[in-house]
């Protein structure tokens, strides 16, 4: 079902520190802060090789990540994303197999435009994991 990494994303309380660090520091391809409104975060994208490391934090009074923080003040990996080639099928092999999806159940626009949906960390060892639906035929070559 799943293939490729997508993104490991790390939650971190300053965003313009963060992504200063990537690129100055690290010497990474960090590209420009987009608000995620509907997401309650901002993110931006570090382009390494062979994935994307996504700095978010919190955007707005109620956002997801924001309880992470509290948690975890300095920072942390708060999510890792894979790759599905069809989310919808996807969504319907893990309810019946009894995993939880967050939310409604329904895959939303995630933060490349493409539909992702969230499975619950109790069922997965305590890891926080992003479907992102990458459909093999519409990738450029
Ligand atoms: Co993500």
């Amino acid at each position: 079902m799943i293939g490729r990494l997508n993104h490991v994303a790390i939650a971190v309380p300053d965003l313009a520190a963060a992504a200063a660090k990537y690129r100055d520091l690290l010497g990474a391809d960090v590209h420009h802060p987009h608000d995620l409104p509907e997401h309650g975060v901002t993110v931006v994208f570090v382009h390494l090789e062979n994935t994307k490391i996504e700095l978010l934090t919190p955007l707005g009074a109620d956002s997801p990540i924001a309880k992470f923080l509290v948690a975890n003040p300095a920072g942390g990996i708060h999510h890792v994303c894979y790759e599905v080639p069809d989310i919808a099928s996807a969504a319907r092999a893990l309810g019946e197999a009894g995993a939880r999806i967050l939310g409604d159940g329904k895959p939303r626009t995630g933060a490349h435009g493409l539909p992702v949906l969230f499975l619950h960390p109790k069922d997965f060892d305590g890891t926080l994991i992003e479907l992102e639906e990458v459909r093999p035929d519409l990738q450029p070559a």
